[in-house]
């Protein structure tokens, strides 16, 4: 099929992270654009869509509430930042893991507790793993957990909690409500997995995905960038590549008549200011 395909536009962190790889390796034969590393794209769907729709299923699905609970959030990418906000928005008390210090330093300063997986899974009561990564949380961490606690995944697939340890260590394992697996250790100590640890948001039992506000605007830059390969594709080699600046504001433009709103416009002289290297120093 590869000869007939004009190109191709990637929605997913992951999905951009893999096609960047086989790049690297020679494998991709065709164009594909990096809708997802769009400003309007993951500003919003990673961020505010992520964050309303994985703590909305949590809440849903075990009817708990975040207020007062220690919510740990691993990976303080644009998932994560938005899970974080959110849950702080809801007055619990965010505590973040992270591997990248220039992200573990930004959630320090936006408030938020920062240590490692190690410390926070003691004191944890919910966690929500948006690494786009393996074993965040492992065997060496479950029998430290407190008893109740939940575990849900809202990054990648069900190996960012490591389910097959999780097991090991259970002496029972029950469904305690629709889209909640307890796996009890051997202390007692009880765990609740949600959504078997698959995307919260997406595989719970009443999960919707991320509101229509945010979707619309990534669906938005997928159409542009097929009209742009159907347009213009030949000026595209095979390979990732960035979507034109020019096709993000299209859609920002579209969606903020779509919304009513009216922005200023730079006049030519702030323009002219802006690109000269003769003013203002
Ligand atoms: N649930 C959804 O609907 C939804 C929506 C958008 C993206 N995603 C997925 O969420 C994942 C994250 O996306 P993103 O845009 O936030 O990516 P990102 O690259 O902006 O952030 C990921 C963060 O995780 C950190 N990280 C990696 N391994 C870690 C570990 N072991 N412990 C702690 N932190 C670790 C990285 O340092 C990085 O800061 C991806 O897999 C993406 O495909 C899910």
């Amino acid at each position: 099929l590869i000869d007939s395909i004009v190109g191709g536009c990637e929605e997913t962190t992951t999905g951009v992270h893999r096609l960047r790889s086989m790049d690297a390796d020679g494998a991709l034969r065709y164009p594909v654009f990096a809708v997802n590393d769009t400003p309007m794209k993951r500003l919003f769907d990673n961020v505010h869509g992520t964050g309303e729709s994985a703590l909305a299923n949590i809440a849903m699905t075990t009817n708990l509430s975040f207020a007062g609970k220690n919510v740990v959030v691993s990976g303080f990418g644009h998932c994560g930042k938005g899970v974080a906000k959110k849950a702080a928005g809801q007055n619990a008390d965010v505590i973040v893991t992270e591997v990248d210090p220039r992200r573990a330093l930004e959630a320090h300063m936006e408030g938020y507790d920062v240590m490692p997986m190690d410390e926070a899974a003691k004191v944890g009561d919910v966690f929500v793993t948006t690494t786009g990564n393996r074993d965040v949380i492992t065997a060496d961490h479950f029998p430290h957990m407190e008893d109740g606690a939940l575990l849900a995944n809202a990054g990648h697939f069900d190996i960012e909690i490591d389910l097959d340890g999780l097991s090991d260590l259970a002496v029972a394992q029950r469904e305690v409500r629709d889209g909640v697996r307890e796996y009890e250790l051997e202390d007692g100590t009880r765990l609740n997995v949600l959504a078997e640890g698959r995307l919260v948001n997406l595989a719970g039992p009443i999960a919707l995905g991320h509101p229509v506000e945010v979707m619309d605007q990534s669906f938005g830059i997928q159409a542009v960038c097929v009209r742009e390969l159907a347009e213009n594709g030949d000026d595209y080699g095979p390979g990732v590549h960035e979507v034109p600046d020019r096709l993000d504001r299209e859609v920002a433009e579209t969606k903020l008549a779509a919304e009513g709103i009216e922005i200023d416009e730079l006049t030519p002289e702030q323009r002219e200011y802006m690109d000269s290297w003769e003013h203002g120093t």
